[in-house]
């Protein structure tokens, strides 16, 4: 009883000091190079500097904690303290972060911005203490293009019979099976060995992952068919957050916004001038006609009501008159 009443009293004088040294892990699905590690690597600086060299996070690139799925797990637990999922796999806890991804919604990043910033995105990020998990921000992933290695897409019709890696979320499986392909859910990690092995013909997303993770050396073609924006968002375990001195979770907060600006920068210069590299490596780029992207979405009509529908009708409702 003295005992705990002493460690309790300990913690109290360390917290009101705001003197505790902090040890943490932030953990990515992608390598070094790619945004959503470089966001990682700021983040933790700004802590580090912030906090004067107290606050010290070590970043794990390219899925050395697990995959996106494993490393929520993590945090939920209590095992791991920061990841940085995309809101598709996200939504597999939290129905309401699907919104985000459905087909064909956002016309522009700075679109994106204003809605995932706004009462909207912060109405999402509320939700995630009820799953043991804090949210901080959300990142960029970008506009989602397919690329696969049997023929460039033109028109709608040239998805049909194509077996696509998707995301391992049941909208992103529905959208390709919605649109003729075979959908083949797998963690990002496992992706480059499938398609050089031909497991799948192709998959689908932003440039910067499909420069980032090599896949120029294992795919032909990619079509610009951009229909999905997708955020990533910097979660912490709610269990080491709550651990936190209120100044501590302050100095996060605001590393956490400084590091957003930087990552967005970030992923939107290398979004524009890797689609070049991607060019010189070899694979042949296609601008999908906006006709066949009206197309495409018309065919998703019921896959979109479907998922209006799971989000909840109202999250759906307040995401399109946040747009
Ligand atoms: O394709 C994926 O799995 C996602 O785009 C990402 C961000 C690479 C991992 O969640």
């Amino acid at each position: 009883m003295i005992k705990t009443t002493l460690a309790a009293l300990a913690l109290a004088v360390a917290t009101a000091a705001g003197a505790q040294d902090i040890k943490a892990r932030i953990g990515t699905s992608l390598p070094d190079s790619h945004p959503q590690t470089l966001g990682a690597r700021k983040f933790a600086e700004l802590a580090d500097k912030k906090s004067k060299g107290r606050i010290r996070i070590a970043v794990f690139s390219n899925a050395q904690l697990g995959s996106d799925q494993q490393m929520q797990a993590a945090l939920r637990g209590g095992t791991q303290e920061f990841t940085v999922p995309s809101t598709a796999t996200l939504a597999n806890l939290v129905k309401e972060f699907g919104v985000i991804g459905l087909p064909f919604s956002f016309a522009s990043e700075q679109q994106a911005d204003a809605v995932l910033d706004g009462p909207f995105g912060q109405s999402l990020l509320a939700r995630l203490p009820e799953k043991d998990l804090v949210g901080l921000a959300f990142w960029e992933n970008g506009f989602r293009n397919i690329t696969n290695s049997r023929r460039p897409i033109a028109r709608a019709e040239d998805v049909v019979g194509l077996k696509l890696r998707t995301m391992q979320k049941s909208l992103y499986i529905d959208l390709f099976n919605g649109l003729g392909a075979n959908a083949v859910p797998m963690a990002v990690n496992e992706l480059f060995t499938a398609l050089e092995t031909r497991a799948v013909d192709g998959q689908e997303n932003p440039y910067t992952v499909v420069y980032t993770q090599k896949f120029y050396d294992v795919q032909k073609y990619l079509s610009t068919t951009g229909h999905a924006y997708d955020a990533l968002v910097l979660v912490v375990s709610k269990k080491f957050w709550d651990r936190l001195a209120p100044a501590d979770r302050a100095l996060l907060q605001q590393a956490a916004a400084e590091a957003t600006v930087y990552q967005r920068q970030t992923s939107r210069a290398l979004n524009t001038s890797l689609r070049a590299e991607l060019v010189k490596q070899g694979m042949q780029i296609n601008e999908v006609p906006e006709a066949e992207r009206a197309r495409m979405r018309e065919r998703l009509a019921p896959v979109i009501a479907k998922y209006q529908a799971a989000v909840g009708e109202d999250t759906a409702k307040a995401f399109f008159d946040a747009i």
